[in-house]
């Protein structure tokens, strides 16, 4: 599948080198561009066993390349995933602005159908804001594109993320539409 993965952290990072060793076409957005400067000269700038080497062999291979910009990221993309942080505030909840941001930045540029995914830690209903942020953006374009909203956190550790991701003890999967479920099958 042709993927694009919002926010080159730990989770986007590994979930973008793992999707593209096993062969789909993955373009990975990062607003940070010294972090895309260095990912596209084969740093990579997270201490994770093994990453470099995926990132640097499906990079050579056309198969993952780094952009800042998300409307490339979205041009030929099936699905994308939100892998944004949600940091804590001080009173404990959890700040939603980044992922927010890359909702309404989603519905700005999107050009086709899609399959968003939280791939971010968040609290229950948060899908349900993402689909208003992209739908009101949708709508202040004029644009009548389909789009799913799928939840599906991620659990990996630091340090032995890409054994999690390969073979994962759990996968969670939450959406109401068919069509979703069947792009996790493509996967
Ligand atoms: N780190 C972990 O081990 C881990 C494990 C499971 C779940 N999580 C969750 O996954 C999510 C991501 O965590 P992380 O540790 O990978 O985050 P991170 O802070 O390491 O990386 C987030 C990246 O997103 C980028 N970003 C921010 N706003 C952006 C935007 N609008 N467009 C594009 N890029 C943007 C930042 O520049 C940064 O590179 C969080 O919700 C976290 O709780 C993390």
């Amino acid at each position: 599948m042709k993927l694009c993965i919002v926010g080159t952290g730990y989770v986007g990072l590994v979930s973008a080198a793992c999707f593209a060793e096993m062969g789909n076409r993955v373009v990975c957005v990062d607003v940070n561009p010294d972090v895309v400067a260095k990912l596209r000269e084969g740093y990579v700038h997270i201490y994770e066993p093994g990453l470099e080497d995926m990132v640097k062999r499906s990079y050579a291979d056309g198969r993952l390349y780094f952009t800042t910009s998300l409307a490339e990221g979205l041009e030929e993309a099936e699905c994308v995933f939100i892998c944004v942080g949600t940091p804590s505030r001080e009173d404990g909840s959890c700040d939603l602005s980044y992922v927010e941001q890359v909702a309404r930045d989603i519905g700005s540029h999107m050009s086709r159908e899609l399959v968003v995914v939280d791939k971010s830690t968040v609290p229950v209903g948060t899908a349900d804001r993402v689909r208003e942020l992209i739908q009101a953006e949708l709508t202040r374009r004029g644009e009548t594109l389909d789009f799913d909203v799928v939840s599906n956190p991620e659990f990996l550790k630091e340090g032995d993320a890409i054994a999690d991701f390969m073979k994962p003890d759990r996968v969670v999967v939450g959406s109401s539409s068919p069509r979703a479920a069947g792009a996790r099958r493509e996967l």
